[in-house]
């Protein structure tokens, strides 16, 4: 029997911030923080250096608890707006914004991220340099057509969102519709960089089970397109760590740079 896909009320009432960065993100043993963080940090590492992605504002969507995909943005934007659709996912990253003795412990993140940067001893320089650089934490809901209503966010010069619209979207023509919404919200020539896993069905947060939207390479590309933006490098990175497909079954990791159109 299909399984019902994830409403936006079970993100509300069962999204657990902690257990998140418990399963996924914690020294050691979090699933993500090894490969997928590897994958990540690298590629972004690298657009906002060689990459030559910079500007004024970037706006990140979906952004959970974490601030792991904040560090090399931090280096090339003065202001930074997080969003996320579960206000204990705000409060979580405002924990960390506010140094609270309760908030996730990032140094092995910030520390990978600083050697990558060629700066290993400065972490805790960077650490605010990106408090110093997160300007608003705000509301966002993907569904709708404006996802900041009632604020309008004027457009920004970078759009960047990991691991989210797969689990917000329920199907393609969903993530197009978004895609297209997000439009709104960039500058004419300014950057959308995505950043997921193709092929996965679900993912589990602490004990309770969340659903995917399966995107397949050419589903992500043909909705880019359809949505009017142009593809400017796209990464695919198969996952060779399979020992945890109980926790998460997705296949690949993806990068995409893309650009909405002068
Ligand atoms: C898998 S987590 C990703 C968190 C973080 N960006 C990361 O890279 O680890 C998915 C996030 O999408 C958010 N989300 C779910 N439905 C959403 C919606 N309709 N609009 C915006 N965000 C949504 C969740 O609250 C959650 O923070």
């Amino acid at each position: 029997m299909a399984v019902p896909f994830t409403s936006k009320q079970t993100y509300i009432d069962e999204f657990n911030p902690k257990d998140y960065l418990q399963t996924y993100y914690v020294a050691g043993e979090g699933r993500l923080q090894g490969e997928w963080a590897d994958f990540a940090l690298r590629n972004l590492h690298e657009t906002f250096t060689t990459g030559g992605v910079r500007g004024d504002t970037l706006l990140d969507f979906g952004t959970g608890p974490t601030i792991y995909q904040l560090l090399s943005a931090c280096e090339v934007f003065d202001n930074i707006i997080v969003s996320d659709f579960v206000e204990q996912n705000r409060a979580e990253f405002q924990k960390w914004l506010k140094k609270d003795p309760d908030a996730f412990d990032w140094t092995h993140i910030i520390k990978f991220v600083c050697e990558l940067e060629g700066n290993g001893e400065d972490w805790e320089k960077k650490a605010e340099k990106l408090r110093s650089k997160v300007k608003e934490v705000l509301k966002c809901d993907a569904l709708k057509r404006n996802p900041y209503d009632p604020v309008v966010v004027p457009p920004v010069d970078c759009l960047l969102s990991c691991l989210c619209l797969e689990v917000a979207c329920k199907d393609t023509n969903s993530f197009c519709e978004v895609l297209k919404n997000f439009q709104d919200l960039i500058k004419p020539g300014g950057h959308l960089l995505l950043l997921s896993g193709l092929n996965s069905t679900y993912y589990h947060v602490g004990k309770k089970c969340f659903t995917s939207m399966v995107a397949e390479k050419e589903d992500l590309e043909r909705a880019l397109n359809e949505a009017g933006y142009q593809i400017e490098k796209a990464v695919y990175t198969p996952r060779t760590d399979k020992t945890w497909m109980d926790v998460s079954d997705y296949q690949t990791h993806y990068f995409i740079h893309a650009r909405k159109p002068n």
